[in-house]
């Protein structure tokens, strides 16, 4: 029997330290969906046209450097907004979302348009400055040249493009289990999902 856990939210509320854990407590696959749109805007930046490169994409391309990038987050928003894009990679993530031993997607569609019928939906979230705050974080440990404005104008107007454009917007599933991670640490954040997923098993 397949169990999927679909975790939908903006950019980085904690979805992916979150689905990363719940994967981990109960054994199951995980896939990050935005990486599928980071390959294809980074293949877009190197000139590609994007239905063309989110058709030809392949599992290994999701472990490319230079994925995390905010120009490639940027790209990924941007060719994320294209119905051809998005058609075109559906069939693997539902493929994936079978796997018998169960599946954890996260991203922002997951609950509402790829996996719809998901055994378990969180929402996860964040206020926009805890976001970019968490975010600016990560970037400066990793070395970037960033700064803390350019990080919650990235986040504004990814939020803006993700929630607003016509093919499967962001938005919380009407069955999805909110989570605010703002006044949250990581511990707490994972033992909810991991409580409001233990109800419905
Ligand atoms: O989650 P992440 O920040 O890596 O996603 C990068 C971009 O990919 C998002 O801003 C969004 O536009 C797009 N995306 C999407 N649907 C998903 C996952 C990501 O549109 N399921």
């Amino acid at each position: 029997m397949s169990f999927t856990i679909a975790i939908d939210g903006p950019a980085a509320a904690g979805k992916g330290t979150v689905a990363r854990a719940v994967a981990a407590h109960f054994g199951f696959a995980h896939l990050d969906t935005g990486l599928l749109y980071r390959a294809v805007g980074a293949r877009v930046l190197a000139g590609a046209e994007a239905v063309v490169a989110a058709r030809a994409l392949r599992p290994g391309d999701l472990e490319a450097d230079g994925l995390r990038t905010p120009q490639v987050a940027q790209a990924a928003s941007r060719v994320a907004t294209d119905p051809g894009v998005r058609a075109a990679l559906v069939a693997f993530q539902r493929q994936f979302a079978r796997r018998p031993g169960g599946a954890v997607l996260d991203g922002r569609d997951i609950g509402t348009v790829i996996c719809p019928g998901a055994e378990a939906k969180l929402y996860v979230t964040a206020s926009a400055e805890t976001r970019a705050e968490r975010r600016f974080l990560e970037l400066r440990d990793k070395g970037e040249d960033v700064t803390r404005a350019a990080v919650l104008a990235d986040v504004i107007a990814r939020d803006e493009r993700d929630m607003t454009r016509a093919d499967a917007p962001l938005k919380p599933a009407s069955d999805a289990v909110m989570i605010d991670t703002s006044d949250l640490s990581i511990d707490e954040a994972v033992r909810a999902a991991i409580a409001a997923v233990e109800a419905r098993r």
